[in-house]
């Protein structure tokens, strides 16, 4: 009978602990769950692992695990902007669907982003301005560039970028792709460790994969969801596009 009982001791305390073990499992492994239950902590784990997730398919492990959120940075307090750079190339001139411009689209959301971070800002302006200002022939210049696989130079003036620890990167959609004198400035500046976060301005295709391009280019980075604006609207509906960008910004923790 004392067998019998301490047998039925045993099972019970195994299920229990068993039972304990795997409530603790599912908490770690589901972010989701503890974000709806709005855990800010864990909504930028989330928001940071599915950014992980959607990078290129030969990002390897290391670069996984090099972009995970650690616990110390998770309990930062929100920033005050000052480790917050707003990288942007834009243009003036004559634009799709807005005519001549005196600001530049991506310019218009760029500022918008660092007024709401109190982020400072870096425009990337080509060393020799050799884009026209009419819209036409600047397609054409742009195109060459992309199918020569050109690096446009730029002007230099680039801040110290160990002050930071997120970029926002952003520029026009130029057939599909970020402007070739963006890769200049990928390739040229030394972006390690850094929260890369892209966003582009665009006339219909959206962020046209801006953030998994620049995943690639930048691999051991960790890159956060990006925002596409529509250049028409930077131009003409800036209350719509002020919500976009706060919202968009709250969604990814800044
Ligand atoms: C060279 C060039 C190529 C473009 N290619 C695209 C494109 O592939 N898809 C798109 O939606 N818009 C495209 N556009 C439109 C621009 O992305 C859009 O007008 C943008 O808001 C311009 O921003 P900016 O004023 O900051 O330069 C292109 C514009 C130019 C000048």
């Amino acid at each position: 009978m004392r067998a019998l009982t301490n047998r039925l001791v045993f099972i019970i305390t195994s299920f229990t602990l068993c039972f304990i073990l795997a409530a603790c499992g599912s908490t770690a492994s589901s972010p989701v769950s503890s974000a709806a239950e709005g855990d800010r902590d864990s909504m930028i784990e989330s928001i940071t692992e599915s950014a992980s997730e959607s990078k290129s398919d030969n990002t390897d492990k290391q670069n996984d695990t090099a972009s995970l959120v650690s616990e110390d940075e998770q309990s930062k307090p929100i920033s005050d902007g000052t480790n917050i750079l707003v990288v942007y190339f834009s243009r003036t001139g004559e634009q799709y669907g807005v005519g001549v411009i005196d600001e530049g689209n991506t310019a218009i959301v760029a500022k918008m982003i660092a007024e709401e971070t109190g982020a400072d800002t870096f425009e990337v302006i080509p060393a020799d301005d050799h884009y026209p200002m009419t819209y036409d022939a600047l397609t054409e210049i742009a195109k060459k560039e992309l199918n020569e696989n050109a690096l446009p130079g730029y002007r230099g003036g680039v801040p110290d970028l160990t002050k930071y620890d997120t970029v926002f990167i952003g520029a026009p959609v130029w057939w599909g792709d970020w402007p070739m004198i963006m890769y200049t400035f990928f390739e040229n500046e030394d972006l390690s460790g850094k929260t890369l976060i892209p966003f582009s301005t665009h006339a219909g295709s959206g962020l046209s994969g801006f953030d998994r391009k620049l995943s690639n280019a930048c691999p051991d980075n960790t890159v956060l969801d990006g925002l596409a604006v529509a250049g028409t609207d930077a131009q003409n509906d800036r209350e719509k596009v002020r919500n976009d960008v706060t919202s968009w910004l709250s969604g990814i923790g800044y």
